[in-house]
């Protein structure tokens, strides 16, 4: 797979694909010191995922206005369509944009999805947005992220998901927000099987009934759940860079070979790019080294991806047919 054959990418939150160097300049711009989320060579630095979230919120903390979440969807649709990206769907989050507030929040998604169609226009990719809960903000705050998701919902708004700390709360303590979401027509994903255990998956897709999983590669470690799975066609957003990254496997040890083989449907993605010092591009180069994956392997992964995407069936029907074309 080179640089610019077409990828899909399903998992990505929009903060955390910022550059580093953007973020210094918006910082530069409201005269806000955040030196320290830096080491001396200009990228994020941060000692393990609970620091990681930490620096997140310091290098999210800069953006301030629609206007700046215009620039920044901007500069990140160039990078992905840069490394072949085709279709991508970012994790956004009212809880960074407008607080909460259902009016500011449509003033940040009118400025996103500006930015996406110029985007489409000028680099060929094609994006849709995901709200998501955070985490550790708590149970309550998601009831009214949901509600802002819910009044959005759409033909580019079309998911709702979880992020954030998984050690915190319970799946089930978010199923009032994860209702509201599917009633109001979003299709559902959760971070889950990262940071918790194979029960973590279990609780997520009993409790939040989601049809994708976040990550969810620790599945793994219960064969009879990695058959559920499998039988059940739920999707993993996979994202192994992120995972070796933060230390939980060797590029060689990650589970993505072994659940693809056991018939689970997996997909690539990069989570959260310049912090794991990684790429669509790198991603399926290490993953050709690790595994001696093949274009045709990636081929078939990529479609899975565009079969699972958040999108109406005009769109799909376009992503694989420009998946077809160019292989
Ligand atoms: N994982 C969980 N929560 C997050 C992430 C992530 O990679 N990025 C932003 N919030
Ligand atoms: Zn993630």
């Amino acid at each position: 797979m080179s640089k610019t054959s077409p990828k899909v990418e399903l998992h990505l939150h929009l903060e955390g694909a910022a550059p580093p160097a953007f973020i210094r300049g918006m910082a530069r711009e409201k005269h806000a010191d955040i030196a320290g989320i830096f080491d001396e060579a200009g990228h994020y630095s941060y000692t393990d995922f609970w620091h990681f979230l930490k620096v997140y919120d310091a290098a999210t903390s800069v953006l301030r206005t629609p206007e700046d979440y215009h620039r920044l969807t901007l500069a990140v649709l160039e990078e992905s369509a840069a490394n072949g990206v085709i279709y991508s769907e970012c994790f956004l989050s009212p809880d960074f944009c407008g607080g909460r507030d259902v009016s500011a929040w449509r003033d940040y998604l009118n400025a996103i999805r500006e930015a996406a169609e110029i985007a489409e226009k000028r680099d060929g990719i094609t994006l849709r947005a995901i709200v998501t809960a955070v985490r550790h903000i708590g149970p309550e705050a998601a009831r009214e992220t949901a509600l802002c998701a819910a009044e959005t919902a759409g033909d580019f708004l079309t998911g709702f998901g979880l992020a954030g700390d998984e050690k915190l709360h319970k799946p089930k303590d978010f199923a009032w927000a994860f209702d509201a979401a599917r009633e109001a027509g979003l299709r559902l994903t959760a971070h889950a099987g990262e940071w918790g255990g194979p029960e973590s998956v279990r609780d997520a897709l009993a409790d939040l009934k989601v049809e994708r999983i976040g990550h969810g590669v620790r599945a793994i470690e219960d064969l009879a759940l990695v058959d559920e799975l499998a039988e059940q066609g739920v999707v993993l957003e996979v994202c192994p860079g992120s995972n070796v990254a933060l230390g939980l496997y060797k590029w060689r040890e990650h589970p993505i070979a072994e659940l693809d083989r056991r018939g689970v449907k997996v997909t690539i993605s990069t989570d959260d790019p310049p912090f794991f010092h990684t790429t669509m591009t790198r991603e399926h180069e290490r993953l050709a080294e690790a595994f001696d994956w093949d274009e045709g392997q990636f081929l078939r992964l990529h479609k899975v991806a565009a079969e699972a995407a958040f999108c109406d069936e005009a769109t799909r029907a376009r992503i694989l047919k420009q998946l077809e074309t160019a292989a």
